[in-house]
This record gives C-alpha cells, sequence and structure tokens, in this order.
C-alpha cells in the first residue's frame, strides 16, 4: 500500500522500536492524526506496540497526556464550589461511584464522573446503567454543568464532546493488546481527568488478581506516575491504593450492582463497600479542604446511613432523565443456580479476575469494545474472604439468560474459590494511600 510521508508513522514507530524518545511534536502529530483517522490501524497498533515495549518516560507520559487532553471539551471550574475527580483504574464489583456521587453531594461537593464503557472482566459505570428507564449518560458539556449545579454529580459519557483521542487511542489498544502500558494508562486516566474542571483528583488505583495491576507494587508504579503527571499539570491529586483480590461487595453484574448500591445508599451496604466508599469520600473532603474538620469514617458511615444519601442519588438520576420509578423494581434475569462448597472451612481464595470472567461470559461484560451486554444476568456472591462454609452451603448464585456456555462459567466459577481448614482474616481494604500535595 502507498502511503504519502505525512501519513506515514514509519519513522516513529522506528524511533519508538529503537528504544528513543518522541519529542512533543511527534506525540501531537500522532493524537491529532489518530483522532482524524489519518494513520492505519495497523501503524497506529505498531507504536503502540512499541510504547508498551519500551516505554515512555515522565516527559513523553506529559506530552502524550496534554496533547489528548486538548481534544474536545473541557468543563468549567466552579468559583463558588470545589469540584472533586474521583477515577478508579478498574475493577470486579466496583460500584462505587454511585455512592460517592451523592455522598459528596451532601457535602456540598461537586463530582463528576466521565466514564467509557466497561471492558473484559471489569465492569463499566455506564454499563451500569445501561438499564434504567429514562436514563441518558450521552451528554453535552453544557448538559453536565446543569447537571452538576443542580445536582451536585453527573455521570457521563466520553462521547465526541469528551476526550475523543483517548476513545479511539484506548480502542486501538483494546485491539492490539496494549492496554496494560503505564504510561498509556496514565496518559488516558488524566486526559479525561483534566477536561473534568477539577480541584483535586481521587484516584482509585486497584491491586490484584481482578486489577490492570496484579501486584501492589507494579499498582504503585502507576499511582507514582499518575501523581506525578498529575502534579505537571497543578492538579491536587491523591491516590489511595485499594485490593481487587476479590469482587468489591456481593454482587457482580450490572442490575445487582445497582441493586446493591441502593442498599448501601439505604445504609445496607456490603462492609467491604462501605469502608472502601468511606475512605475514598474522606480523602475527597480532605482534598477540597472545605469541611473545617475532616469527618471521621464513622461519621461519613453514619452520613451514609442517614437516609439523607439516597434522595439526592434518585433526584440526580432523574436528572439523567430517570423515570419517576425506575430504581423500584430492578430486573433480573430468572433464570437461578446455587454454586454450592465441596467442603466445609473458610473462605481462602475467591478470585476477583475469575468472578469477573465468569459474569463476562453469562453476558455482563463485553469482550471488545463495541460489543452489547446483558444487564439483568451475573454472579451474586454469598459469601466473602474469611467467611466460614459449610459443605454443601451455597457460596454464589448465578442470574443467567440461557445454558449456553453454562459449564464453561461453572467450571470457572469452581476454580475461583478456594476453601481452608484455618480461619483467615479478612484483607486490609486500602493499603495505602499518596498525596502529590
Ligand atoms: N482506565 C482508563 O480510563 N484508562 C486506562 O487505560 C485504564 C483504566
Amino acid at each position: 500500500m502507498a502511503m504519502r510521508s505525512s501519513e506515514d508513522l514509519r519513522p516513529l514507530i522506528d524511533k519508538k522500536k529503537a528504544g528513543g524518545k518522541l519529542d512533543a511534536k511527534d506525540i501531537a502529530t500522532w493524537v491529532q492524526g489518530v483522532v482524524a483517522g489519518v494513520y492505519p490501524d495497523f501503524q497506529n497498533a505498531a507504536l503502540l506496540m512499541s510504547i508498551l515495549l519500551r516505554g515512555m518516560d515522565y516527559s513523553e507520559t506529559v506530552a502524550l497526556t496534554s496533547e489528548m487532553a486538548n481534544h474536545g471539551s473541557s468543563l468549567t471550574r466552579p468559583k463558588s464550589m470545589k469540584r472533586i475527580g474521583k477515577h478508579s483504574t478498574g475493577g470486579v464489583g466496583d460500584k462505587t461511584s454511585f455512592i460517592l456521587g451523592p455522598l459528596l453531594a451532601s457535602y456540598g461537593l461537586q463530582v463528576p464522573f466521565m466514564s467509557g464503557r466497561g471492558l473484559g472482566h471489569t465492569g463499566g459505570t455506564i454499563d451500569k446503567l445501561s438499564d434504567i428507564p429514562g436514563v441518558k449518560t450521552n451528554m453535552t458539556p453544557n448538559r453536565v454543568e446543569k447537571v452538576l449545579d443542580q445536582q451536585g454529580f453527573c455521570i457521563f459519557e466520553q462521547n465526541k464532546y469528551f476526550a475523543p483521542a483517548d476513545a479511539k487511542i484506548y480502542a486501538l489498544r483494546d485491539a492490539s493488546s496494549t492496554v496494560d502500558s503505564v504510561p498509556l494508562i496514565v496518559s488516558s486516566i488524566l486526559s479525561k481527568k483534566l477536561q473534568e474542571g477539577l480541584h483535586g483528583l481521587l484516584l482509585d488505583v486497584k491491586f490484584g488478581s481482578g486489577a490492570i495491576m496484579g501486584s501492589l507494587d507494579q499498582a504503585k508504579r502507576l499511582g507514582e506516575l499518575l501523581l506525578k503527571v498529575a502534579g505537571a499539570f497543578r492538579l491536587k491529586t491523591t491516590v489511595v491504593y485499594s485490593t481487587m483480590e476479590q469482587p468489591l461487595g456481593f454482587a457482580v453484574g450490572n442490575n445487582l450492582e445497582i441493586q446493591e448500591c441502593l442498599a448501601a445508599l439505604n445504609g445496607e451496604g456490603p462492609r467491604d463497600l462501605v469502608q472502601l466508599c468511606a475512605r475514598l469520600a474522606r480523602e475527597m473532603l480532605r482534598l477540597a479542604g472545605t469541611t473545617k474538620s475532616l469527618p471521621t469514617l464513622s461519621e461519613i458511615n453514619r452520613q451514609l446511613a442517614s437516609g439523607k444519601v439516597l434522595p439526592l442519588f434518585l433526584a440526580g438520576m432523574r436528572s439523567h432523565g430517570a423515570q419517576r420509578h425506575a430504581f423500584d423494581k430492578i430486573k433480573l434475569a430468572t433464570k437461578t443456580l446455587e454454586i454450592t462448597s465441596h467442603k466445609s472451612g473458610w473462605v481462602k481464595a475467591l478470585d476477583a479476575r475469575k468472578v469477573g470472567e465468569a459474569s463476562m461470559i453469562l453476558g455482563a461484560g463485553r469482550k471488545h469494545l463495541g460489543g452489547g451486554i446483558d444487564p439483568e444476568v451475573g454472579v451474586l456472591l454469598q459469601l466473602k474472604l474469611g467467611d466460614r462454609v459449610a459443605k454443601g452451603q451455597s457460596w454464589a448464585r448465578l442470574f443467567f439468560r440461557s445454558s449456553k456456555n453454562l459449564s464453561r462459567v461453572l467450571t470457572l466459577l469452581r476454580s475461583a474459590i478456594e476453601v481452608g481448614n484455618k480461619s483467615q482474616k479478612s484483607p486490609l481494604i486500602v493499603a495505602g494511600v499518596r498525596q502529590n500535595f
């Protein structure tokens, strides 16, 4: 195929392949070309793979983040109140945004959640709202500002207005197996967050089997670069390292997770989910610096259970278009199956990745960007790490649509659980907190 030299990425691919450094002009040319659709996907993929294998240094990552953030619209930072962003690097059963939005709104903060569609074994925030009658997350910047002003939180999609460069590059990364590159993750996350008009940013960097970063050490490499690059844009940022060894909460699957959020907003959420939300909320309040004295974790828990936060969530969702009784009856697939333990003991492992993959195979997640999801299917755990289990006791309930692939799901789930003979401590939910201010 003949290519004009200005449309030919080979000089950049060769430079990176040889371990060289891309300068700001190279990076700007490439990102602009990706957005305009100038380069063939095979060349974009070759450059991404060279970046994954050779890495990018701090200044290359800053240049990439900056160029990506320049495409699309930016929200205006409000003068009269604090706007604090939150982003998670992705996990199984991670539904914290739905709780943090109204919880922080109850303390007078604004929290925007720009989010893409879920991919692979991790669920996507936007997907979890896909089945709620009337809800629309595809918004213009004006609409997002209005919802934030009225409700204090807004959950909206990446679209032609918001971070289009990231959307295109993320799709290429998905198709070229280059998602797990630290500089590419950093530029992807921060390019989105830089468009939200923030006073501060909380990043929940997950580690463990269900996270992009398998170990705490790997998560720290990502977290440190996130802090440093955010600092280059003078964005006050806190990183919380949280575990993703087991799913967060009991529910994995879109409507199941919404149901669990409603329980949490009623003061009846699973312990690990509530604890993580309180911890993240406290760090977001610290970033805002608005409360005279920072509320304790117990005070935040009391606020969540006070009955004040659920109405804020429901009113917020009405501003997203939700019909009046949209949350009264959350639909679940009618076919169910209990998975039972083959022995008595204590739950020693409950592999988040395997549970996430099982849920994806049932139809709750998509294998590749652009695929559909089934909001009514998923896995509802009955037990968590450290819990006592008797032989024959159910530890998970499946909600499924058809028996196709069911045997694969069962094999995966049976290999996800390990039952030990000794009592286990439940794992630490947060393994560390770091700030760049
Ligand atoms: N989350 C993002 O937004 N981008 C990534 O690349 C990984 C996690």
